[in-house]
């Protein structure tokens, strides 16, 4: 039961985070199929039922693993909602301490938003009843808890949402899902020698970031996926609490991205390598016509402070000299037919983002320190602005519909900088323009020294429930990196 505060403490009793016993000399055995997650399917009034439960996974040959999920034992459904219709779901806990359900990127009310403010507490069953209005996307969902957002989604409390806009022109991609649409919900995780999860963020492995040395992808040890000799739609959460990806295929193939965060890009990008920090969402389309099998893998993960040098002291996973992994593979069954073999130069259907003229700016700074120190030991050591997140604060007040500029700016190292309530459009990062053809609408930035963004909210959120803003880098968030906000 890790969930319970005694067991939890219990499972964490190697007490610091010790190299010797993440920095294990053996890796997992990979190449089981990915599993694809069961849908949910929310449209046409369907209601829905999403029960925080805990469960045994089998992650590692021969081992069971406690994990935690919603209506299954590890991650939960993928969620399907519709444009235009009400989204319907009885959400219940039955572990014994508060979870949430936020979904992350869906635009409504901050009553309905799931965050610290909106437990779903042990026994109870809440309906939620979610009106869908925004374009295609991708998306997810998860807990949301003060303080224990970082473990409640490491043991599993997480899950991807598409929604669907059928108001929208035909956008030609893949869309037959687990065939060639499919859903990659990438996390990396530390497991002990009897193959229990571990979470133990402490000193460098809590202020960079908990990082694991071994690959999920949705629930599998870098697992392998079958496709078509075709045109293939990969949807890809990076759902791990810290670790930043550069995805890349091992023969250099390049790729098109079609589809951001708040939906899909009016052009596809091309590219051979993408970078997905936490929370964010990539579509993108590889041609797989020439039927040969490949691994899909990433660069490393340098985001560190102090000039890197904090690096080292972080779990990865086995790597080559350039510290490249592996995290799944991809092999060809000629019989499937491929129902995709091209792709337009623009996708119909994608959103056109329309802010209108800003009316003001808000600047808000992430610190790695601050209410005490990180280092101090306990307590909530990061902020924004100086402040650490407090429950009971409103750190910022918006009017609804009025578009405004935030400048947002990171201490020490990369920070995905993540807001509720609506999709943004980047306007700068890292000192240097950015072509809103190439992200789209965003929810979460990875903020390079500075970026600059355009927001508005359309729906409201009160005193009681408001919207969060936050690093989701899960140990940054949970020590205090994170801020709240009313629209009215
Ligand atoms: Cu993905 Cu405030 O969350
Ligand atoms: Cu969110
Ligand atoms: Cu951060």
């Amino acid at each position: 039961m890790p969930f319970t505060r005694r067991s939890f403490i219990k499972a964490t009793g190697a007490g610091v985070f010790l190299p010797a016993i993440v920095g294990r000399a053996w890796a997992a055995e990979g190449g089981a199929p990915l599993p694809i997650p069961e849908v949910m399917d929310l449209g046409g009034g369907t209601m829905g039922e999403l029960t925080a439960k805990l469960g045994r996974s089998q992650m590692l040959q021969g081992m069971s693993t406690e994990t935690a999920g919603y209506s299954q034992a590890f991650s939960g459904p993928v969620i399907r909602m519709k444009r235009g219709e009400t989204a319907r779901a009885k959400l219940g806990n039955t572990i014994a301490e508060p979870i949430s359900v936020h979904w992350h990127g869906l635009h409504i009310e901050g009553a309905l938003d799931g965050g610290p403010h909106s437990p779903v507490n042990p026994n109870e069953v809440i309906d939620a009843a979610l009106d869908i209005d925004q374009p295609a996307a991708t998306l997810w969902y998860h807990s949301h808890i003060m303080d224990r957002t970082g473990m409640h989604v490491y043991y599993g409390l997480a899950g991807m949402l598409l929604v669907d806009d059928p108001s929208a022109e035909a956008h030609g991609l893949p869309s037959t899902y687990g065939e060639d649409d499919l859903p990659l919900v990438v996390q990396d995780r530390i497991f002990d020698s009897n193959g229990a999860l571990v979470y133990a963020p402490r000193g460098p492995s809590q202020m960079m970031g908990y990082r694991g040395d071994e690959i999920l992808v949705n629930g599998a040890i870098r697992p392998e996926a079958t496709v078509p000799a075709g045109l293939v739609r990969l949807r890809i959460l990076n759902g791990s609490n810290a670790r930043i990806y550069h995805f890349g295929f091992e023969d250099g193939r390049s790729f098109m991205q079609v589809g951001t965060d708040g939906g899909l890009l009016p052009s596809p990008a091309p590219m051979n390598t993408l970078t997905l920090s936490p929370a964010e969402r990539a579509e993108i389309v590889v041609d797989f016509s020439d039927g040969m099998g490949v691994r899909m893998l990433s660069g490393p993960d340098n985001n560190s402070p102090m000039g890197g040098r904090m690096g080292g002291m972080m779990a990865s996973p086995q790597s080559d000299a350039n510290g490249v992994f592996e995290v799944m593979r991809f092999a060809i069954n000629a019989g499937l037919t491929a129902k995709v073999t091209t792709l337009a130069s623009s996708i119909a259907g994608a959103p056109m983002p329309d802010f209108g003229t800003p009316m003001r700016r808000r600047s808000f700074q992430l610190n790695m320190m601050g209410g005490g120190g990180m280092m101090s030991g306990g307590g909530h050591g990061m902020s924004i602005n100086g402040e650490s997140m407090k429950m009971s604060v409103i750190n910022e007040q918006i009017a609804l519909g009025e578009t405004e500029i935030w400048e947002i700016t990171g201490e020490e190292m990369l920070h995905p900088f993540h807001v509720h309530g609506t999709s943004f459009q980047v306007l700068s990062n890292g000192g240097r323009a950015v072509d809103p053809v190439q992200t789209g609408l965003k929810d979460v930035v990875l903020v390079d020294g500075k970026a600059e963004i355009l927001v508005r909210f359309d729906r409201t959120a009160d005193a009681a429930t408001p919207y969060m803003y936050h690093c989701h880098i899960l140990e940054h968030e949970d020590l205090g990196m994170m801020g709240q906000f009313t629209v009215t």
